[in-house]
């Protein structure tokens, strides 16, 4: 998944927009996944997956975190995940579909937060993103 130029602009310029309700933004995704997609609710049987809860907002915080580190490495997000796609693809084994729905599960709740932010383009811009994202931690699997 080959980000152009505008893509890495269109990328930099939503997170900057949602600045600190990143994390926020994270645990929404996952409860928005869950709730729609319960299949990947098969990965977390340790968890307490309850609306609004606490060990769902931390692992939200824990994944917006990583797009925001990877938003900061545009140029290098295998460099930047390295670790993380190690987890996924050598211990989690999450099937690389559920990174899609991850991937539109976010999309969602950007759009709700910010309705004006998500143009088509923008839009096309931030799923490329999240694609590749998706592609990074599911390079490893072997
Ligand atoms: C763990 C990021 C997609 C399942 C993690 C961690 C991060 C992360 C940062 C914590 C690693 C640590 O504690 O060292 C991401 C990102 C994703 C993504 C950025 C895509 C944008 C998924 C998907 C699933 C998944 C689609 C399954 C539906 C898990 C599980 C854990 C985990 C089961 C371990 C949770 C625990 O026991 O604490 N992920 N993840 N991840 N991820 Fe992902």
């Amino acid at each position: 998944m080959v980000l152009s130029g505008n893509d890495k602009t269109n990328v930099k310029n939503v997170f900057a927009k949602i600045g600190g309700h990143a994390e926020e933004y994270g645990g929404e995704t996952l409860e928005r996944m869950f709730v729609t997609y319960p299949q990947t609710k098969t990965y977390f049987p340790h968890f307490d997956l309850a609306h609004g809860s606490a060990q769902v907002k931390a692992h939200g915080k824990k994944v917006a975190c990583a797009l925001v580190e990877a938003v900061n490495h545009i140029d290098d997000i295998a460099g930047a995940l390295s670790k993380l796609s190690d987890l996924h693809a050598q211990k989690l084994r999450v099937d690389p579909v559920n990174f899609k729905l991850l991937g539109q599960c976010f999309l969602v709740v950007v759009a709700i937060h910010h309705p004006s932010l998500l143009t088509p383009e923008v839009h096309a811009s931030l799923d490329k993103f999240l694609c590749a994202v998706g592609s990074v931690l599911t390079a490893k699997y072997r």
